[in-house]
């Protein structure tokens, strides 16, 4: 049945009533469309309450000035379009931006109590499903007719991205496979439900969607992933600038909406840089002070150490392993393979104690400027490389970025750079795709990893400043 909505949603047009069709079906469903818009209204009320209040205010107006001594000169930015701009309008009957509720979770969302109406029956969290079976979960996919043969590979590389990560494992869906997960291209924006809906749902991706950055970001959420800032406890990182949320669609910045019931974290804490923390290029959220080098960290191009770690955790990926790794460095038994751990950013080897074989190692002995580069303007897909350097034993690093080329991005979601300065490198570093100005990066250990990347057929380099701290 959610696949007929979809359907129907993507042939409405997307300005005017953008879900005027997919209205009319969840109304077949017994839904009052009207009650739905009211809790959109109420929650992006509480949103504008949240942000709008005198204290946040002066915040806010702190943090955009932050912003904007930081930004790079007026006229410069590139902007980059994420799953928010694309979804536009769409995002106003859409849940968190980008998730499309079938029937049943509406319902939950909208089910009161009649006897204690401030309480609900039930909890959205307990409305998502989890593909089967727990620890090796197998998701049937297809394709809508007329899918593009030449985007079906970025679709093959994400589902692959996955499987070489986590337990979960895809197969071409047969006519006796109820649930079903299906990539529909003629869509006007990109979205997908949330975890399984136990019938065929879509995956929709517009034209802009088309990267595995995206398509591994919407599989995630019908895999059962929110976004990192509906957490409850996003407050102590991040900051909604509601002035610059389209009107109508600030319920998709609502922490915690009262719905939402216990939605497990999977002890895995809050991450700026994770895959699904999302933002729009004006941008929607400022950091926290204290997290200030994060500005620019999200919209991660790839799924992080934690990202990946939540999902193996959500399907209990190493629960069947028989035998326990010593894995080192932070590294944690794979969930794909039983055999060896799976490694932070700058290990390798089975148990991650070794380095990377493909990583650049820089002996810093003295100051010293770096150029980073990666991409030869030949569409390659993603490319990525690490450069690794080290400071003597006690030391520490300083590293000051003077300069990135040859463009100047609003968002590092495609092409950038990383710095992660902890030891701790499960944690997402600090990204920058332009020509930012941020105050130096200093290490906690003798290590400083510099990782870059770029998707199709862009290059990017930067220069670093490097000393001895
Ligand atoms: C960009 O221009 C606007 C309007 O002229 C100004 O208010 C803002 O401070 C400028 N930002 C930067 C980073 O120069
Ligand atoms: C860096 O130093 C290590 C020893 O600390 C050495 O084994 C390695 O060859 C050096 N690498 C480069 C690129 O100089
Ligand atoms: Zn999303």
């Amino acid at each position: 049945m959610l696949s007929l909505l979809i359907l129907f949603l993507l042939s409405t047009p997307i300005i005017g009533s953008p879900l005027g069709d997919y209205e009319k079906e969840l109304n077949k469903e017994g839904l009052n469309v009207e009650n739905i818009h009211k809790l959109l209204k109420e929650e992006s009320k509480e949103v504008e309450e949240e942000f709008g209040n005198e204290d946040s205010k002066a915040e806010i107006e702190k943090l955009r000035s932050l912003y904007a001594s930081t930004c790079p000169a007026n006229g410069t930015l590139r902007p980059v379009k994420t799953e928010l701009e694309i979804n536009g309008e769409l995002a106003k009957d859409l849940f968190e931006g980008d998730i499309v509720l079938t029937p049943e979770q509406w319902k939950v969302a909208l089910d009161k109590d009649p006897e204690n109406p401030m309480q609900r029956r039930q909890a959205l969290s307990q409305s998502i499903q989890l593909w089967q079976p727990m620890g090796a979960p197998v998701i049937p996919f297809t394709f809508e007719p007329g899918f593009p043969a030449d985007k079906k590979q970025i679709i093959i590389d994400s589902q692959r991205f996955w499987e070489q990560r986590t337990c979960v494992r895809f197969r071409p869906a047969t006519s006796a496979d109820r649930a079903v997960v299906s990539y529909n291209h003629n869509s006007a924006g990109c979205s997908s439900s949330v975890g399984m809906s136990g019938t065929k749902q879509t995956i929709n991706l517009a034209p802009g969607c088309f990267s595995v950055t995206v398509v591994a970001h919407e599989l995630s959420h019908a895999f059962g992933t929110l976004h990192v800032q509906s957490r409850s406890d996003r407050d102590n990182y991040i900051i909604v600038d509601t002035a610059n949320i389209q009107k109508g669609t600030e319920h998709n910045f609502m922490r915690d909406p009262p719905y939402y019931g216990t939605l497990s974290t999977y002890g895995i804490p809050y991450e700026i840089g994770s895959i699904f923390s999302i933002d729009t290029n004006r941008p929607t959220i400022y950091t926290k002070p204290a997290y200030s080098q994060y500005q620019y960290s999200m919209e991660a191009p790839r799924a992080t150490f934690y990202d990946t770690l939540l999902i193996n955790k959500m399907y209990k990926c190493t629960d069947k392993c028989q035998n326990r790794l010593a894995c080192q460095n932070n590294g944690v038994q794979d969930g794909a393979d039983c055999n060896k751990c799976f490694c932070p950013r700058g290990w390798s080897g089975q148990l991650c104690d070794r380095r990377p074989a493909d990583a650049q190692i820089v002996n810093l002995s003295g100051s010293q400027n770096l150029r980073v580069e990666i991409g030869d303007g030949v569409d390659r897909g993603f490319r990525e490389k690490l450069y690794i350097i080290q400071a003597p034993a006690g030391k520490r690093i300083e590293a000051t970025v003077t300069r990135v080329g040859d463009y100047q991005w609003s968002m590092c979601r495609s092409i950038g750079m990383e710095i992660v300065a902890s030891k701790d490198t499960r944690v997402a570093g600090f990204r920058f795709c332009a020509n930012s100005r941020i105050k130096p990066i200093v290490t906690d250990s003798n290590t400083m990893l510099v990782w870059v990347y770029v998707d199709n057929a862009y290059k990017f380099n930067a220069d670093l400043s490097l000393r001895i701290g």
